[in-house]
């Protein structure tokens, strides 16, 4: 029998917003079923009713026709529901076999592991997929896209019938991508239900069968991936045809004078690193994750120490001793991973977006707070962050909404910014709030600023960039104007050995 998964009328409210209104749908198993939306559309909601992390406030959850009522995440497993998220929940000391097997470990009579049996049967599992995963390696020492895939095993070894994604490709570099949707047919293949939620439309098209569309919390369309295309998704998911992103940019025309120098920068990560910034031109970097990129920026704004070599600013020297000396200095770097760097989750949007520039809202012992409260505004307003306040705790809001607080944060407009650092700032923003993205990076090399944006997604760097610099391993392979940049050039010297 084939299997199948049902949403029927699902709501579900949050204080001030109601997350999921109503929402119907039906998702086989041997398909692919993508979710995708705006940020804060409710599709990290629906996945997280499904998953019993919290329970719907009206409808239900059917599986093969009958209802199922998780009051908790071990309920779902045992219904055969994995829901894989984009922060592995895996325990990283332990080993690959221990994690796939964490809760039906085989023992002996003395309650001792047998460890034989583990690794053989850890061994057929991964040799199934064509994993090439030793089972004694301890899973924090795994790559992101390893331990997903552990994850995935964990799952199948479960005998999950329904397997569900949120973003998980969002860390992962593109060769990983592909053995990961190898792994996704393998498993439709097999029958299961799969859903699956990205912002990246190239790989919607890629890996799934059919499409469904929320926003604000409502279904507004499904669809048969192979009888659409980009642009009619996008419109279903944003309300309006937003046009060609990069051909309606209003760039900057004029560059001016040199801002920053780097010459032959060396850290315990990057190796003799030379490039020059000039005011108003927005300088790409490519490279796979892992090349050196974060490392280079981190140097630069005081984070890193500098081994050798120079970083010179408007013809000056500069070493900064910590981030706090280079953000007084004018440099804002927003940062690549928004939890482990930026935000304080437990802390509002407010407070959140003002925290550079606390010193100069206050006036004696008192904090301006009307501007702090417009300047919170602001950012909700420049980059459409779905709340229905500033007071709101950024826990509680989505991940695409998260990541616009971050810019928020480091595009506000009390920052006196010389020299603008953005780090994969797009990460899990939907494409409508890209292009104001984009946008906004012209509107700051419009106004003189100089501007860092690393980006892994090609397309991006590439269509943005003034120039565009190419790392690999800790060093720079190549650098190219926008005119001259190809997939393919700026691929080989991203790989280039
Ligand atoms: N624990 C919570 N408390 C309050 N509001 C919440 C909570 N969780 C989610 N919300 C709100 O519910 C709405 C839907 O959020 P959800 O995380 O499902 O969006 P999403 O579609 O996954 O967005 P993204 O693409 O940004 O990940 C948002 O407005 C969010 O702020
Ligand atoms: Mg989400």
């Amino acid at each position: 029998m084939e299997h199948f998964l049902e949403f029927a009328d699902i709501s579900k409210s949050f204080p001030g917003v109601k997350a999921l209104d109503d929402i119907s749908f039906r998702a086989n198993g041997g398909e692919v079923s993508a979710l995708i939306g705006e940020n804060g559309a409710g599709k990290s909601t629906l996945l997280k009713i499904l998953s019993g992390d919290i329970r719907q406030d009206a409808g239900a959850v059917l599986i093969d026709g009958g209802e199922k009522k998780f009051l908790s995440p071990n309920d779902a497993i045992k219904s055969s529901v994995s829901v894989i998220y984009q922060e592995r929940q895996l325990v990283p000391l332990m080993t690959v076999m221990e994690n796939i097997f964490l809760d039906d470990l085989p023992k002996n009579r003395f309650g001792l592991i047998k460890r034989t049996e583990l690794r053989d049967k850890t061994k057929h599992l991964l040799a199934k997929f064509g994993l090439d995963i030793s089972p004694d390696e301890r899973v924090g020492r795994l790559s992101v896209a390893y331990q997903q895939m552990v994850e995935i095993m964990k799952a199948y070894r479960r005998d999950s019938m329904i397997i569900a994604f949120d973003e998980p490709t969002a860390s992962l570099t593109d060769n990983e991508i592909a053995i990961l949707f190898k792994l996704i047919r393998q498993l439709r293949d097999e029958g299961k239900v799969i859903l699956y939620v990205s912002h990246r439309m190239a790989e919607i098209f890629q890996v799934s069968d059919k499409i469904v569309v929320l926003k604000d919390g409502r279904l507004v369309k499904t669809m048969i991936t192979a009888d659409t295309d980009e642009n009619a998704l996008i419109t279903a998911m944003v309300g309006r045809d937003i046009g060609d992103t990069y051909a309606n940019l209003l760039r900057n025309e004029n560059v001016g004078e040199v801002l920053l120098e780097v010459k032959n920068l060396t850290t315990e990560y990057v190796k003799d690193v030379s490039f020059t910034l000039r005011k108003g031109e927005v300088l790409g970097f490519s490279g796979l994750v892992g090349a050196g990129r974060t490392e280079v920026v981190r140097a630069i704004f005081g984070i890193d120490r500098v081994i050798s070599g120079d970083i010179i600013i408007n013809g000056e020297k500069k070493e900064f001793k910590s981030s706090r000396d280079a953000i007084d200095f004018g440099i804002a770097l927003c940062p690549e991973d928004r939890k482990e760097q930026g935000l304080v989750l437990f802390r509002s949007i407010k407070d959140n977006v003002t925290m550079p520039v606390l010193g100069r809202l206050r006036r004696g012992i008192f904090l301006d707070r009307q501007r702090e409260r417009q300047l919170a505004d602001e950012a909700v307003e420049k980059y459409s962050i779905k709340t229905p306040t500033v007071d709101k705790i950024t826990v509680e809001l989505s991940g695409g909404n998260q990541q616009k607080v971050i810019l928020g944060r480091w595009t506000s407009s009390m920052i006196n910014t010389k020299l603008l650092i953005l780090d994969e700032p797009t990460k899990g923003i939907d494409v409508g709030t890209k292009a104001e993205v984009y946008q906004m990076v012209c509107d700051f090399a419009r106004g003189g600023i100089g501007v860092i944006f690393i980006s892994s997604e090609l397309t991006e760097v590439m269509n943005l960039s003034d120039r565009i610099v190419v790392m690999r391993n800790g060093k720079i392979t190549g650098e190219m104007r926008r005119e001259e940049a190809t997939e393919e050039g700026i691929l080989a010297l991203a790989m280039q050995e």
